[in-house]
């Protein structure tokens, strides 16, 4: 496919740009780095009916459900997955069921004869439903106002509106069930962007009873159905029940089998993700070109391991470079500018302590030389290199020497 070619793309001799945030599907997966606890946890959770994904914006929850589809499929079972469309919570359940049914009739997921699904019809009610029903949220209007634009688009008749109003969310249910009990093979549910309700609900106990009804529900229909569900909830649900993770009792009022979080990068993952996105393009080893060693540290330190934050602020650097220089290279400067233009902080102490870990390798916070080299008393880098260790940034290992014992510091290897 052709694309243009911008300014900032022809001054680095690239066809796409590099860090363009796109959710990873299909063949964009190449560029999947790892992930591998969280992919253990997801795919061993769909032994429940119900299992949460749950992570800050743009850390890689879409990317990571592809993942888990593409794996699954791979182990020979089909997966229905769906995006939460956005305009409704009152559609989910039939929205749910559409893709199930556009399953069923491209063959990917198989019922018993006996059913007597009658997969078209059933597929043009429950679309026609969801429309009807989008359309009276829409315009307020009910009846025969809502029937007028919705038969413009499908000719629909009057007659046809008592049926459709028929067409509810548990009628949709019990159909979701039937199939379910008359599957041939167990098959996945993936609801994509299931979180947005809490921006729908724009209420946050609403939501979290929206949530917590939900997960009954499908709990209580689907259990030991071989059709788990998988969907992704906001962080505030999984704050809301931090105590009450699944082993501790109050869990199972919410149904949940498991509760997974996607977290930020490591930095080896972020230079591996870096690294994995300029090789697409060259097919050479050319990160070391690329950025400089403290600007990558700079990188780090300003946005943490998030992956949509870190590429807009590589966009960012790789159009000042572009701009002022010859060369091919994001310098510390230019990164601290481009983090300050994209509204990042940066702690200039924080790529002092990349810098000598990575150098030096594991030290605790009392070593005199990495006190002297960063510049922060005793008690202040103890302090930040816990907070970086919280982060997800750094290591910590406890080293015995004699009879006491200290925190050791170091950044992870990558895997490469
Ligand atoms: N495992 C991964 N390896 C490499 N890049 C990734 C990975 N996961 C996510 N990314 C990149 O991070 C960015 C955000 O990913 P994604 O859209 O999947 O996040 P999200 O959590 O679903 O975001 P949102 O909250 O907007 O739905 C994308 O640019 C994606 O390409
Ligand atoms: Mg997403």
């Amino acid at each position: 496919m052709k694309t243009i070619i911008t300014p900032v793309l022809r001054f680095w001799g690239f066809k796409r740009h590099p860090f363009d945030d796109r959710v990873l599907s299909n063949t964009d997966l190449d560029l999947f780095v790892d992930r591998k606890t969280e992919i253990r946890r997801l795919r061993n959770a769909l032994s429940n009916p119900l299992s949460g994904v749950f992570g800050a914006q743009g850390v890689g929850k879409s990317s990571m459900l592809n993942k888990l589809s593409t794996l699954t499929r791979k182990e020979g079972y089909a997966v229905v997955d769906i995006q939460m469309s956005g305009t409704s919570e009152n559609l989910l359940y039939r929205e749910v069921l559409a893709s199930i049914l556009r399953e069923i009739k491209a063959g990917k997921v198989q019922v018993l004869a006996r059913m007597k699904l009658k997969v078209d019809q059933e597929l043009g009610r429950v679309e026609n439903s969801i429309q009807y029903t989008s359309a009276v949220e829409a315009t307020g209007e009910t009846g025969w106002k809502a029937l007028l634009s919705l038969s413009l688009k499908t000719g629909i008749t009057q007659t046809e509106e008592h049926s459709l109003q028929k067409y509810t969310e548990k009628t949709a249910l019990a159909l979701i069930k039937k199939i379910a009990l008359h599957k041939k093979e167990p098959f996945v549910v993936i609801i994509d962007n299931l979180e947005r309700a809490k921006f729908l609900i724009n209420n946050e106990d609403a939501y979290f009873q929206f949530i917590t009804k939900f997960a009954q529900t499908i709990d209580g229909l689907f259990s030991g159905a071989g059709v788990p569900f998988v969907v992704t909830l906001d962080q505030s649900f999984a704050d809301r029940i931090d105590n009450h993770l699944p082993g501790v009792e109050e869990a199972y009022s919410f149904c949940f089998g498991q509760l997974i979080e996607v977290s930020v990068f490591s930095p080896s993952d972020l230079y591996e993700i870096i690294a994995r996105r300029l090789d697409c393009q060259n097919g050479a080893d050319m990160i070391d070109s690329f950025i400089k060693k403290d600007a990558f540290w700079a990188l780090v330190a300003a946005t943490g391991g998030h992956p949509r934050r870190a590429f807009a602020v590589l966009r960012e650097a790789m159009e000042l470079v572009s701009e002022k220089t010859t060369q091919k290279t994001i310098s510390l400067e230019c990164m601290c500018t481009a983090v300050e233009q994209c509204g990042e902080k940066l702690d200039q102490k924080d790529v002092l302590i990349f810098q000598f870990l990575e150098k030096t390798g594991a030290h605790s916070s009392s070593d005199q030389t990495f006190i002297k080299d960063v510049g922060l008393s005793r008690a202040q880098l103890h302090k930040r290199l816990l907070e970086l260790h919280k982060k997800g940034m750094l290591c910590v290992e406890e080293e015995v020497v004699g009879k006491s014992k200290r925190d050791t510091y170091f950044i992870k290897e990558s895997r490469g």
